[in-house]
């Protein structure tokens, strides 16, 4: 099974992706609601709520995780493939959403080009998008991060369209714009669900970088040369939903944002193996 964790609803802009790519494989999708947002916590914190997160999806069955999370990728995945991992097991894998995108940019970067990354509060503070374009990017290339903690809890309002949005959107992305950014990555799970309003302000020149469809398509190729990790996923379409708190308002969102009919099932935090 391939489990897919995000600090609540945002990572199904991922798995959308995944199931869509991958209709046999067996999914499942853990949503740490109850403690969500990771994006203004300490680098500490997301580790330890990542850590026990993954370790449940490992007793469930996971054979591979997937952190759709931007700020658990960016704050946790190093230490957990690092330090947690290794004595855990040797096949057992954890893979996150970062490298995949920036090498995308990376592979059609252009001497003109202008990189963009948007993302919550931890993720910026954390270089760790910064950290990787560096290495990928030919040395003068220009970077520009910003910050747009008000985007999430926009979409988790349904305010996907609305006018306040568009306010923020300009307040925030105009500058990224003038500043002629050409290429920007959605450093969050929430942000493809304002791909329009993003759009809107940065103009038809300015390319968006959707992390969902690019951890798809990473996957198939990571998959085809990792055939044993792949032999071990059952491939019976199964797709289970988890959140640590009310599945009916997880529900109500996947069907609204996400377009996906689900019935989540309610995990307490008890039963994760805590620090
Ligand atoms: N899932 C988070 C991310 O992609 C956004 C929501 C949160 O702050 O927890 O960074």
């Amino acid at each position: 099974m391939i489990g897919v964790f995000d600090s609540g609803f945002g990572g199904l802009s991922v798995f959308r992706e995944l199931i869509y790519a991958f209709p046999k494989h067996d999914f499942i999708y853990l949503g740490d609601n109850a403690r969500y947002p990771y994006g203004d916590r300490s680098a500490d914190t997301v580790f330890r709520f990542t850590r026990e997160a993954v370790s449940w999806l490992f007793k469930e069955g996971c054979e591979l995780v997937i952190l759709a999370c931007n700020t658990a990728s960016a704050q946790a995945l190093r230490r957990i493939q690092q330090e947690w991992l290794p004595p855990q097991s040797s096949e057992k894998r954890v893979l996150g959403v970062l490298v995949p995108v920036v090498e995308d940019v990376a592979g059609g970067i252009e001497a003109h080009d202008r990189v963009g990354v948007i993302a919550t509060r931890g993720t910026i503070r954390s270089n760790a998008y910064l950290r990787e374009l560096t290495k990928h990017l030919p040395t003068d290339s220009d970077i520009i991060q910003q910050s747009c903690p008000l985007f999430v809890p926009l979409v988790e309002e349904g305010w996907l369209d609305h006018p306040v949005t568009k306010a923020v959107a300009y307040y925030y992305l105009a500058p990224l714009a003038k500043q002629g950014v050409n290429k920007l990555i959605l450093g969050c799970t929430h942000y493809p669900f304002l791909v329009p309003v993003i759009a809107d302000v940065m103009g038809e020149s300015c390319q968006l970088f959707d992390p969902g469809p690019i951890v798809a398509k990473r996957l198939a190729s990571y998959l085809k040369k990792h055939k044993d990790l792949d032999a071990k996923i059952r491939i019976t379409g199964l797709r289970r939903y988890v959140t640590t708190d009310d599945p009916v308002r997880f529900n109500e969102f996947a069907q609204k944002a996400a377009g996906l009919s689900v019935d989540a099932q309610r995990l307490l935090l008890a039963e994760f193996d805590r620090i």
